[in-house]
This record gives structure tokens, C-alpha cells and sequence, in this order.
């Protein structure tokens, strides 16, 4: 169980900022180079926000993502948590045009990566948020609301007293099912046999989701590029496990 997570899906509009939990992120410090500054300072206030905004205190609501505003148009819409560089994202939004995608990641180098590649490459459909994956399920977005939810190689926390550390947790996947549209898709993808694991049964347990079948139409791509991490982790020789799973209607 997600260790301290309090509540379950907000129900309202808004909703109401949690107190701090076990995180599944280590905060990461790095400055960005100069031309991602220049990136970042031109692109950031169009294309990306604060998932929570600074100042924000317990108790003060939070108000849901306008997404056909910030999109302007509205498309089906997945959100991929830790993306990291943003390379599967990119390649994935550009892979499907006519679908939004919002990267939430709490690492702000990685997300200027990305920005530093839309900016080379286009990518009209992506958005970017700066937090907590959780905090953008529990408040940002609504019951139903999201057609695909993608976690690639979240942080494994191999050693077990840092297992309640995990994001794959059966709370935050019950979260991802209340979110997702009937027929929307989780996709997970891990190079850690025993969070693998973790996940499956989770996943397996949770009521509202089904495994995806072999050679099932969905309304989202299940094809990823690899990412640098997945390539370390199959060079190190550790295996990939792909993981599926469908909202019930
Ligand atoms: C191992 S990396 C994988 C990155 C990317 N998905 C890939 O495949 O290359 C995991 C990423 O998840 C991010 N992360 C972990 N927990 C998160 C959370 N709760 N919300 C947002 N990002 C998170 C970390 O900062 C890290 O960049």
C-alpha cells in the first residue's frame, strides 16, 4: 500500500492539498546548460506548469487541469508519469498525433530535455508537469478522464525497507483505474523482476482493470522506443517485462 497517501480519488472539481507522503523520487539537483535555460525560459510558460503551484498549503484547494484550454482542442488524453528525458514520450506523441499527451515528471532536468526536444522536433500534443505523479492523479485530473496511463521503469527501490517507496503500489493502481476512461490503458514496463511482479499482482488484483488480451484493438499505441535507462538495463542483461491492463466498462 502507498504508505501514506491519504484519501481516495477526489470526487469535486477541486480538491484539497495532502500532507506530505513517502515519496517513490529522490529530488535531484542539477543546473540546467545554458541553451536548455533559453528553452526553458521561452517554453515553460506555454507548454508546461507546476503540478501543485509553490505556495500552495495544506488545505488550500486545488483546481482540475483545464486540458482543452492548455491543448486547445479536445483529444483523447494520456498521462505518462516519470518520463524522465522525455524520449518515449516524444517519440510516442509523435507516433499519434491526433492524441494528448501530459508528461509529468519531478526531475526539472529531464523536463527540460524533453522541452529542448520539442523545440528541435515539434510536438504540438505534449504538455509538461513539474511534480508528484500522484498529486496530479489525486487532483489534477478526474474520475475517467484520461484514455491512457503510461509508467516506464519507475524507480525500483530494490531493497526491501524501500519497497513503500514504490510508485506501482495497489492504492496508486486503483487511483490509475479510477482515472482512466472504460477501455483506457495502463502500461507499465519494468527491468526489475521482483517489482514486476509487484505490479502484476497489484494490477491483477485491482477490479476494475482486465489484462490486456494478445492482439486486442486499443485506442492507444503500446509501442515504446527504448529509452537510455532500458538500454542499460538490457546491456546489464536484466530482462523487460511488459505489463497491460484495460479499464473494465
Ligand atoms: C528510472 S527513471 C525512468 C525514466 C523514463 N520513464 C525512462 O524510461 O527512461 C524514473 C523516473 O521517474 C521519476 N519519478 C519517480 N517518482 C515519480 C513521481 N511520483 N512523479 C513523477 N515522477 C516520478 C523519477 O524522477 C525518474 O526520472
Amino acid at each position: 500500500m502507498h504508505a501514506q497517501r491519504q484519501g481516495g480519488p477526489a470526487t469535486p472539481e477541486t480538491a484539497v492539498h495532502p500532507p506530505r507522503r513517502v515519496t517513490s523520487f529522490r529530488s535531484r539537483r542539477a543546473a540546467l546548460s545554458e541553451p536548455q535555460q533559453e528553452v526553458w525560459d521561452r517554453l515553460w510558460p506555454v507548454l508546461g506548469r507546476q503540478a501543485i503551484p509553490s505556495g500552495t498549503e495544506h488545505g488550500d484547494p486545488i483546481e482540475r487541469l483545464d486540458t482543452a484550454a492548455w491543448f486547445h482542442r479536445s483529444a483523447p488524453l494520456i498521462c505518462e508519469i516519470g518520463c524522465g528525458t522525455g524520449t518515449s514520450t516524444l517519440a510516442m506523441a509523435q507516433s499519434e498525433p491526433h492524441i494528448d499527451v501530459i508528461a509529468v515528471e519531478v526531475y526539472r532536468r529531464g523536463l527540460a530535455q524533453l522541452l529542448s526536444a520539442i523545440d528541435r522536433e515539434g510536438g504540438p500534443n505534449i504538455r509538461l508537469l513539474r511534480g508528484d505523479g500522484l498529486d496530479v492523479l489525486e487532483h489534477l485530473v478526474g474520475p475517467e478522464s484520461l484514455t491512457g496511463v503510461r509508467v516506464f521503469f519507475p524507480d525500483p527501490w530494490p531493497k526491501s525497507r524501500h519497497h513503500k517507496r514504490r510508485l506501482l503500489q495497489p492504492t496508486t493502481i486503483a487511483l490509475i483505474a479510477d482515472r482512466l476512461r472504460p477501455g483506457g490503458v495502463l502500461h507499465a514496463a519494468t527491468d526489475h523482476a521482483g517489482y514486476a511482479e509487484q505490479i502484476a499482482e497489484a494490477g491483477d488484483g485491482e477490479p476494475m482493470l482486465r489484462r490486456v488480451q494478445p492482439g486486442e484493438a486499443l485506442p492507444v499505441s503500446v509501442q515504446r522506443p527504448a529509452t537510455k535507462y532500458e538500454s542499460k538495463a538490457r546491456v546489464a542483461g536484466s530482462a523487460v517485462t511488459e505489463l497491460l491492463w484495460v479499464r473494465r466498462p
